[in-house]
């Protein structure tokens, strides 16, 4: 079987509500017709409510950037995954480096939240990867296992297709400094490898592992030409539609 390959927009903290409305707008008429692979987006918390009035009854998948793993109670400031599934949102960015780095989200809280996304049925997109430090002092792969392992830790998978991972380089977030297409297929291999010492051999070549960091319209095709690039995680080139929908509409 064939993983299917998934485009997501991260619009991170950006977009006005008209703005919100107007670019979901333009996804959803960018997907019309595509069945061979799948799109999601995730709007600020802000302008999920809108952005699911426009992208309701169409194929594009709605997500919230994060997500806290109770059910209700005293965590000001966080979202509860049924209070997302409400609004339409049925998956959830967690781990992202912005949340490690600005926020210093731990391992163990991200493995929290992502247990309790898949716990109430939010897919979960667990993000993971290095820093340029790290890179260079060659502690790459011990890094994106040490994340991974962690971010994982308990969690079982019934479902391939109810877990997502993405390898972020934090170097090559926001910085126009994409990883080379070697570079992230070595670190997708290396995580594809390490899924199939945790998880059942038909499970682990079922999970997508996308790639995000500086992916734009030039560089899209390259990278999900890569055997074990299942999909992009996109930031800057999401919020422009026309930037956003060649991307979508990636040469396979
Ligand atoms: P950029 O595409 O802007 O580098 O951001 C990547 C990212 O962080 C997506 O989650």
């Amino acid at each position: 079987m064939q993983r299917i390959p998934l485009i997501a927009g991260n619009w991170k903290m950006h977009t006005s509500l008209a703005e919100a409305r107007e670019l979901a707008t333009a996804v959803v008429s960018a997907c019309k017709g595509l069945s061979d692979r799948e799109v999601m987006i995730a709007p600020p918390f802000t302008a999920l409510a809108t952005v699911a009035e426009v992208v309701r009854g169409s194929q594009v998948r709605l997500a919230a950037q994060n997500v806290c793993w109770a059910e209700q109670g005293a965590f000001t400031g966080e979202i509860a995954p049924g209070m997302l599934q409400e609004l339409g949102c049925s998956m959830a960015i967690i781990g992202h480096s912005e949340r490690r780095q600005i926020f210093g989200e731990s391992d163990v809280l991200i493995n929290q939240r992502l247990a309790g996304a898949m716990h109430f049925g939010i897919i979960p997109v667990l993000c993971f990867g290095e820093t340029l430090a790290e890179r260079e002092a060659g502690q790459t792969m011990a890094v994106l296992e040490r994340q991974v392992r962690l971010g994982l830790s308990g969690i079982t998978v019934a479902e391939p297709d109810r877990l997502v991972l993405a390898y972020e380089p934090v170097w090559a977030i926001g910085t126009g400094k994409t990883a080379s297409e070697q570079q992230a297929q070595e670190a997708h291999e290396f995580v594809r490898n390490l899924l199939f010492a945790m998880y059942e051999k038909s499970i682990a070549q079922q999970i997508r592992i996308l790639y995000g960091g500086s992916v734009n319209s030039g560089n899209v095709d390259a990278l999900l030409r890569q055997p074990d690039i299942d999909g992009a995680l996109v930031g800057g080139a999401s919020l422009k539609a026309e930037s956003f929908e060649r991307i979508i509409h990636f040469l396979q």
